[in-house]
């Protein structure tokens, strides 16, 4: 039997591989994994399937986009590759080199891919779609409390009196942790379960309290919470006075913020923002959680920062039981992180920008003082924008489909169109970026290569090899550590196993906030999953303890105090008018995994999900005639779905719903990013993709 760990969503199951007589493997939760406690959901029990259909299994290359695709070795696919990075960085410099990769990498892969493209290509430009994920929660943990890194554990969940879900779709996203909740709340009549979204999910069903709110209004919703915590003095001065600072200016902010005025803007009533504050000011423990519907904004930074703003007012953080609490979308986004997987940081929670910190990480990795560049890399909407502007000779995507998941979606395949070379390292072939791509390389999946993956709890869980890969897919790591190599460092990537990557970066990781130098393989591997902090010298005892951070109250910025956030609300970057009266919000279904590649072929999954719907209000469909089953047409500023219609209660008046999980692999006009746009937050630069104007038109069925 193999321990492992789902490697579908941030919240992390442990799973078990039990052999069966035929070769083949079973799965099953794992009861020992403290994140979990044996409980999976419909993804992780078919995660085994997902690895047997679709699989790209040999190197393939073409010369232009309208060629055929070529089988090619290994050999052959590594000197295309390493003479295209050496040709493109002595031409035009380490600028027109982007790397756009994913939260599906585990850490080992995330390390090796940053020293290669930062500490030897020199080009900060790896960026990761957890820019459309996370960044806003990462700019906000580290504005507001001094550095990355989630604060709570999965334990809180358990221990709060008043669970604040915001802009999480909790049920069907994070199913495991949403379960643990909701088994709390069932057996503690007393405690509160609060969700804000426009949408009454299957989350929101359960709660005490649905705040419907119009998007876009989530600043205004917790400034006004805010304002009334305030006005009734339900603060924690002490904590205030000790523990933070800029409470004078948040004040100066959030007494505009009067209930008439939330509750209208919001579209609630006073009764309900009123309910919400109080509730917030009677308990002990405040846990809130957060997900897309907070970050994927134009002013995400802010909206999570204002959620933080609040915990601080109220003395609700470090302490068991509360705290703010991002729920991070993929498996190992958090290892990503960790590992400086972002264009604008270095391994260890450091960041580009900061001479010291480029400076250790020279050091470390055996580079002359400079290799490093200074500047922030590019976003990885900035990565299109240089396709625009032949900027960019070489885009090397890994372990993503941004031809479904990116905004503004003919835009993206216009500037892929421009690429002059784009590799593709996946597991899967077809999906519909590797339809952009001129070098394919195969890639092996979770379970066919060891490496570790960090949840949104802080848990490292080893991930070791239970299964060949496919054909001649190689691991993630070993195919950056080979071009490193071919391209000269040898000494920079002569490791011989992951094992060996992971005890290399473990070492950046010491002395910083995300200290998990005491861990190596061979530890996770004898005492199973671990949190971090684990210093090295942690003791066996400490080290499986659950962790929470700042109990000390002891923040991560310099004079160890929180910071309040004092930021006005803005509302949508684009909201509704007259030509696009409806404003779309997109999100996800329980069973399918983002763009499908590993869920579309799972008969089980297909069945429960078989196509994207449009959900919209009675009276929004009343008006425009339509009716449940009926075809649509959504139209945006910049393109178009055409869907079935599902007519419903749970939508609010003028919101309409898409998921966000079909491509152009499923059929012509289903992806909802046709609609979406790029507008992004400008300190994340994560964009709003959970907010665009659109409008709707019947569509006769056989219109096309
Ligand atoms: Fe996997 Fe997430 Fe489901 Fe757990 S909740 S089984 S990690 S997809
Ligand atoms: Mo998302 S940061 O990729 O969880």
């Amino acid at each position: 039997m193999v321990r492992t760990l789902c490697s579908y969503c941030g919240v992390g199951c442990g799973l078990e591989a039990v052999p069966q007589a035929n070769g083949t493997y079973k799965m099953r939760g794992d009861r020992a994994h403290p994140s979990s406690l044996g409980l999976v959901c419909v993804k992780g029990a078919t995660i085994l399937e997902s690895l047997g259909v679709n699989r790209l299994t040999q190197p393939q290359w073409r010369q232009k986009l309208t060629d055929e695709f070529q089988m090619i070795t290994w050999e052959q696919a590594l000197d295309i590759l390493v003479k295209q990075l050496a040709w493109v960085r002595q031409k035009y410099g380490g600028d027109a080199i982007c790397f756009y990769g994913s939260g599906q990498l585990q850490t080992e892969d995330y390390y090796v891919a940053q020293k290669l493209a930062k500490g030897c290509l020199g080009t900060n430009n790896f960026d990761t779609n957890s820019r459309m994920c996370m960044s806003s929660a990462v700019a906000a943990y580290q504005a507001s409390l001094g550095s990355d890194g989630p604060p709570c554990c999965y334990e809180d969940l358990e221990l709060t009196d008043c669970a604040f879900l915001i802009g999480t779709n909790t049920a069907a996203c994070h199913p495991i942790v949403f379960n643990r909740l909701r088994q709390h709340h069932k057996r503690n009549p007393q405690v509160k379960l609060i969700v804000v979204d426009p949408r009454c999910t299957a989350t929101a069903e359960v709660a005490d309290l649905h705040l419907a709110i119009a998007p876009g209004t989530d600043i205004d919703l917790l400034h006004g919470i805010g304002h009334l915590l305030w006005q009734s003095d339900s603060i924690d001065q002490a904590f205030i006075h000790h523990h933070t600072q800029g409470f004078t200016d948040y004040v100066q902010v959030i007494q505009h913020y009067i209930p008439e005025r939330v509750a209208q803007r919001c579209g609630i009533t006073i009764d309900q923002l009123q309910q919400a504050a109080q509730w917030w000011g009677e308990s002990k423990r405040v846990l809130s959680l957060w997900s897309m519907g907070i970050n994927q904004s134009a002013e995400g930074t802010a909206k999570a920062r204002s959620l933080m703003d609040l915990h601080l007012l109220t003395g609700q953080i470090g302490r068991p039981g509360c705290g703010p609490f991002s729920l991070t979308g993929q498996p190992n986004a958090m290892g990503g992180r960790e590992t400086g997987g972002l264009a604008h940081l270095l391994p260890g929670y450091r960041q580009i920008e900061n001479p010291q910190h480029r400076g250790e990480i020279e050091h470390f990795w055996g580079l002359p003082p400079g290799s490093i560049a200074s500047k922030s890399g590019r976003s990885m909407w900035e990565m299109i924008t240089g396709l625009e502007q032949n900027q960019v000779h070489c885009l090397w995507i890994v372990a993503t489909n941004p031809l479904v998941s990116m905004p503004d979606l003919t835009r993206v395949q216009a500037a892929l169109r421009r690429s002059p070379f784009t590799v593709v390292q996946d597991a899967y072939a077809p999906t519909e970026t590797t339809e952009y791509a001129h070098l394919l390389l195969p890639a092996a999946q979770w379970g066919e290569k060891t490496g570790t993956m960090t949840n949104s709890e802080r848990r490292v869980t080893l991930c070791p090899q239970f299964l060949p890969p496919p054909g001649t897919a190689r691991g993630d790591w070993e195919i950056f550590a080979e071009v490193g190599r071919r391209l000269g460092f040898t000494a920079q990537f002569n490791f011989t196993s992951a094992a060996e990557v992971f005890a290399e970066f473990v070492q950046l990781t010491q002395g910083r906030g995300c200290d998990y130098s005491g861990l190596s393989h061979e530890r996770l591997a004898q005492l199973g999953p671990i949190t971090w902090p684990c210093p090295l010298g942690t003791d066996d005892t400490e080290a499986v303890n659950v962790k929470r951070l700042y109990l000390d109250k002891k923040f991560a910025t310099p004079d160890g105090k929180a910071r309040f956030a004092a930021i006005a609300s803005q509302g949508l970057a684009e909201p509704p008018d007259g030509d696009f009266p409806f404003v779309l919000t997109t999100g996800r279904y329980y069973g399918h995994w983002h763009t499908q590649t590993r869920t579309g072929r799972i008969a089980k999954i297909q069945k429960m999900h078989p196509e994207p719907r449009l959900e919209i209000h009675p009276q929004d469909a009343y008006k425009l005639a339509i009716t449940t089953g009926d075809w649509v047409r959504v139209i945006s500023r910049r393109g178009q779905v055409r869907v079935k219609a599902t007519v419903g209660e749970q939508m609010r008046l003028g919101t309409v719903f898409l998921p966000m999980h079909w491509g152009a692999l499923w059929g012509e006009q289903m992806a909802a990013n046709n609609l979406t746009h790029p507008q992004s937050c400008p300190v994340s630069r994560q964009p709003e993709l959970k907010a665009c104007a659109v409008r709707i038109e019947p569509e006769p069925a056989d219109g096309f």
